[in-house]
């Protein structure tokens, strides 16, 4: 026995930077932007936070899984940017939507593999008989962590939330395949936060001097980490589990770079139409970017009873995992 997906559900921010914005506060341009990323837009918090759009989203998982907040007993975040420290953003979400019997916790710090991450710990736990009903959510407020003057990493990030209802049942365990390389750590760092983006909130961007508030990234060095390693979890979870690559349906992957997705597809050798995207609208979201995807995929009917799906992540840490699932 492992998890099924019943539900999905996501909010992302309403106002909305195109790249012509962010050419008002660094030397780019929107050509430059969309032939090296793919991104086209991203949705910026104004009155929302890291805990509201992830209760949304949950919430709206919920509606869409038929469950009621009262059946779920483990919620999981998996963010960087949550509100405050403590209470953990889980316990907040908890709160807002009554989920009264839930055990709640974050993952923090899994980055981009977050999703990913905690969406193995529920099956885990799930597979293990420990809990029923889960609810798995991705949220994050990466404005708050971008330095808007590096031109570096202010193109790629957006904000929002995503979430998955996941139920105990199904007839197969799909092991997934992690892995993690602290000593490649430099690459992608951000030691110490301010609360705020200094674009749509009270925060002085002037005063915001120091560095060391935001994320620094070698952006090269993610790159090559990234098409290198990608393909060859997905190959180690299908191997695990099994499973022929004609037999996936669709690879959703952490949505960080147009290219780097594409880069995938063509070392794995299968046609890129398996590799949906939404970068273009949203930017690279970290955690919350599979399961939007996921949401926006199942809303919309393209994916079908018993599809195959593969999901991969991959970020700071560093860390990259992939995980098979059964559309439900
Ligand atoms: O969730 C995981 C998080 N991170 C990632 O996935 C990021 C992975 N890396 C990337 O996506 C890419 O490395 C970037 C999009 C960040 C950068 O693209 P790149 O093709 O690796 O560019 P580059 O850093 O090699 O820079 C090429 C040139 C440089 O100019 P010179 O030295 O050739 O004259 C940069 O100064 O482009 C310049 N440049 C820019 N120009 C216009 C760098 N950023 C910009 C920019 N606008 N925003």
């Amino acid at each position: 026995m492992t998890g099924i997906i019943y539900g999905t559900g996501a909010c992302t921010p309403s106002y909305i930077m195109d790249n012509n914005d962010i050419a008002k506060l660094v030397e780019t341009s929107d050509e430059w932007i969309q032939e090296r990323t793919g991104v086209a837009r991203r949705h910026i918090i104004t009155e929302e936070t890291t805990v509201s759009m992830a209760v949304q989203a949950g919430r709206r998982a919920l509606e869409n899984a038929g469950v009621s907040p009262e059946e779920v007993d483990l919620i999981l975040v998996a963010t960087i940017s949550s509100n405050v420290i403590l209470p953990c953003t889980a316990c907040q979400v908890q709160k807002e939507l009554g989920a009264i019997h839930a055990t709640c916790f974050d993952l923090g710090g899994a980055a981009c593999t977050g999703f990913v991450l905690a969406y193995n710990t529920a099956t885990a736990y799930l597979a293990g008989g420990v809990y029923k009903t889960a609810l798995v959510i991705g949220s994050e407020s990466l404005s708050n962590l971008t330095n808007w003057k590096d031109r570096g990493t202010c193109i790629l990030f957006g904000d929002g939330a995503g979430a998955a209802v996941v139920k105990a049942g199904g007839e197969r365990y799909y092991l997934p395949v992690t892995h993690s390389e602290g000593s490649k750590g430099d690459a992608l760092t951000c030691k110490s936060r301010y609360q705020g983006n200094g674009l749509t909130s009270e925060i002085n961007l002037e005063e915001m001097i120091d560095d060391e508030h935001f994320m620094q990234m070698d952006g090269q060095a993610v790159f090559k980490f990234a098409v290198k390693k990608v393909p060859e979890v997905i190959r180690e979870v299908l191997e695990a589990n099994e499973i022929e690559q004609e037999d996936v349906d669709y690879y959703i992957l952490h949505q960080a770079n147009q290219r780097i997705v594409e880069a995938v597809a063509k070392r794995l050798k299968e046609p890129i139409e398996k590799f949906p995207m939404n970068l273009q609208e949203y930017g690279n979201t970290s955690s919350a970017s599979i399961p939007i995807l996921l949401d926006e995929l199942n809303r919309k009917g393209i994916l079908k009873s018993g599809q195959k799906i593969v999901m991969a992540g991959f970020g700071a840490g560093l860390t990259w995992g992939a995980s098979i699932l059964k559309w439900k």
